[in-house]
């Protein structure tokens, strides 16, 4: 391959890794390596400069720009900083910075944040704009979004100057993530990867509430100004730190290399007790005028280096991949390898996730290939090590059919996952719904563990979660394991569950999307089953957060026969399917008005304010038309909505407009 053969292949393979790691939130190769490819692109185009490219992927620092926000350019661009991955990188960079300056110097250590970075400006000690990266001169606009993360202050106190920016880090700490990640997995979304994807997908969100609701956080590492406080970086970071900015304050001042590498080896470790992901330290000569004098080069401050952590990694066999069957009929291929030591646990599976991800790796059995333990919870395989194929296994294939009842598995068009539609006949499927019914935040009922469930469905005792109510201490009694006592235990928790509010009731049944928060949601609007069966597509994408997908699959859950016998039948058991505090109205100030809610209010949240609508003989709909009476307009209502409204004639009132109509 010649030398611009070369070339286009890495600036061709690069781009692809920027779009995915950029565009789609998901990268599928790890930094390292992705830095290694770009060194070998920019040796490559310094050693060939016939072969400039202004668009190569050398001459940019990646776009995380969205076009749903505005765009506004940055007054100082952000650089990234040089990448280095070993003690000898370091000691390269300090000899370097040694030999410019000439004379003695500071480094400041710090973590380096693995988050989402973001610029701030505040003027007369207020929060006025917060953008993102974007492509380094341009970022997106997100000061709603930002406005809500509790740790960055919206007014400062001390003695700021009138005007400066400073940069950090956006994070989503670990207890934060997984919460999110446990509730996208009752909802059936697709999980984030790691709390660096969850942070910046969720600046990027639309509804700042949204965004409030799932706790940010965030570190400031850089102060940029005109007229800055004192000449060192420690110092101005101390400073912010007294204006009211969360500083980290694992900071350290370092003399010595030696120093420099201590600090490395502590947080090395240390870092894993943080609240926060963290992929390396940062290193920072202290004194602004030293960092003056050793400038910028194109991409990145000659004052400044990463040293980051290598994701641990190891390399073992591939044996097998087997399929898993979950509750809603979604295939997770697993991948058994060779058990292997990785970061102090022994990995026996990976996950493999889809069957894109399969072909996009070529596997084949008996592969070494490699697992790493990153910012990620599960081990994921990253690569195949193809130099050391000496006999090539056989190819794996996704598989078509169900592992478990031969069904035909499908696959949606919008979709990574394939699933076994057999829902009523698959018995992972029937098995795994019953389980969720019976769990502690559906119906409770304690004692039916995933064992017990499936020896009763073994032994032809319970087909579906109707057959619970059906079931006699007897049968209970004579299964292995079961005495007389934990038999009763069970129908005793049986008879309980009758009990348990109709929210819950909707959450146990499983509808696909129909997670704890849609169904306590459902259950407030509709209040009863019937009504819900009722409601048509427009009732449904009328309540708040109730989109396209969730309105699509309750209509879907209903129109199947079985499920409507199924619920005939829990109720004849004596289930609650109606909401019980029914409100009651409090006025009929609002009666035959169709109003809209539109954008974000501060004295009460959306949803309060539909119950307001309705308790007062209103009615809330969910998009104007020429029946609309009212729209109840917060702040950033969306343009399209407001232009609407206005061609319509559509009286447009705020909240405290509306508050007064209800006196
Ligand atoms: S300083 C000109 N300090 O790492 C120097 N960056 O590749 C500006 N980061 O985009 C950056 N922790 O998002 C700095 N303590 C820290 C950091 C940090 C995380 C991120 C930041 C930046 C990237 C550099």
């Amino acid at each position: 391959m010649t030398a611009h053969d070369e070339i286009i292949r890495l600036r061709e393979e690069l781009n692809t890794h920027n779009y995915n790691y950029y565009v789609l939130n998901n990268p599928t190769i790890s930094d390292f390596d992705f830095d290694t490819k770009l060194h070998q692109l920019q040796t490559l185009e310094a050693d060939h400069p016939e072969f400039f490219d202004p668009n190569s992927p050398t001459q940019r620092v990646g776009s995380d720009l969205n076009e749903a926000f505005v765009q506004v350019p940055h007054k100082y661009s952000m650089l990234s900083l040089a990448n280095t991955y070993s003690a000898g990188d370091v000691a390269d960079f300090y000899e370097r910075v040694r030999k410019a300056l000439n004379d003695d110097f500071e480094i400041v250590c710090e973590l380096k944040y693995d988050g989402t970075s973001i610029s701030l400006t505040y003027e007369n000690g207020a929060l006025v704009r917060a953008v993102t990266r974007g492509d380094g001169v341009r970022g997106d606009d997100v000061t709603a979004n930002v406005r809500t993360i509790r740790s960055i202050p919206l007014k400062l106190h001390g003695d700021y100057p009138s005007l400066f920016e400073i940069r950090g880090e956006i994070l989503m700490p670990w207890t934060v993530f997984e919460k999110l990640n446990r509730e996208r997995e009752e909802q059936e979304e697709s999980l984030f990867a790691n709390p660096r994807n969850a942070a910046s997908g969720t600046l990027k969100l639309q509804n700042s509430a949204e965004v409030a609701r799932r706790q940010l956080d965030a570190y400031l590492y850089y102060l940029l100004g005109e007229t800055l406080p004192t000449n060192t970086h420690y110092d101005n970071l101390q400073k912010a730190a007294s204006w009211g900015f969360k500083i980290s304050d694992a900071m350290k001042k370092c003399t010595s290399l030696q120093e420099i590498l201590d600090y490395i080896a502590y947080w090395n470790t240390e870092r894993k007790n943080l609240p926060v992901a963290t992929d390396g330290m940062v290193l920072k000569v202290n004194d602004l005028r030293q960092q003056k004098n050793l400038g910028y080069t194109a991409k990145s401050p000659r004052w400044a280096i990463a040293y980051k952590f290598q994701a641990e990694k190891a390399c073992t066999r591939l044996n097998s991949v087997s399929y898993q069957v979950g509750r809603t009929g979604a295939i997770t291929p697993v991948a058994n390898l060779d058990p292997v030591q990785l970061s102090g646990t022994v990995v026996k599976r990976a996950s493999l996730h889809n069957a894109d991800i399969i072909a996009g790796l070529d596997l084949h059995i008996g592969d070494m290939v490699f697992v790493e333990k990153g910012g990620e919870i599960i081990p994921k395989i990253t690569a195949v090590d193809k130099e050391a194929r000496f006999m090539l296994g056989d190819k794996i294939q996704f598989i078509k059919t169900c592992p478990e009842c031969g069904t035909t598995l499908i696959r949606n068009e919008d979709e990574a996952a394939h699933y076994c539609p057999n829902e009523d006949g698959c018995p992972p499927q029937i098995k795994g719904k019953i389980e969720h019914f019976v769990s502690r935040k559906a119906m409770n009922i304690d004692g039916l563990g995933t064992e017990t469930i499936a020896l009763l469905y073994d032994n032809n005792l319970l087909h579906n979660t109707a057959d619970i109510y059906e079931l006699k201490v007897p049968d209970l009694a004579r299964l292995e394991r079961l005495g007389t006592k934990s038999a009763h235990n069970i129908k005793k928790a049986i008879e309980n569950s009758k009990q348990v509010p109709f929210a819950r009731v909707l959450f146990a049944l499983g509808i696909r999307y129909v997670g704890e928060t849609v169904a306590k949601k459902l259950a407030n609007v509709f209040r009863s089953i019937d009504a819900l069966r009722n409601a048509s597509y427009e009732d449904l994408i009328a309540v708040d957060e109730i989109g396209e997908r969730i309105a699509l699959s309750v209509q879907k859950y209903f129109r199947k026969e079985e499920h409507c016998n199924l619920i005939e039948r829990l109720k004849a058991a004596g289930l609650q399917f109606e909401s019980s505090n029914t409100t009651a109205a409090v006025s009929d100030k609002l009666t035959g008005l169709s109003i809209i809610i539109s954008g974000t209010f501060t004295h009460h949240s959306r949803d309060e304010y539909k119950a307001l609508i309705e308790s007062n003989g209103g009615k809330n709909v969910g998009s104007i038309s020429s029946k609309t009476n009212y729209v109840l307009a917060g702040d950033n209502m969306g343009p399209a909505k407001l232009e609407k409204a206005q061609k319509l004639g559509i009286k447009i009132i705020n909240e405290n407009d509306f508050l007064a109509m209800i006196q």
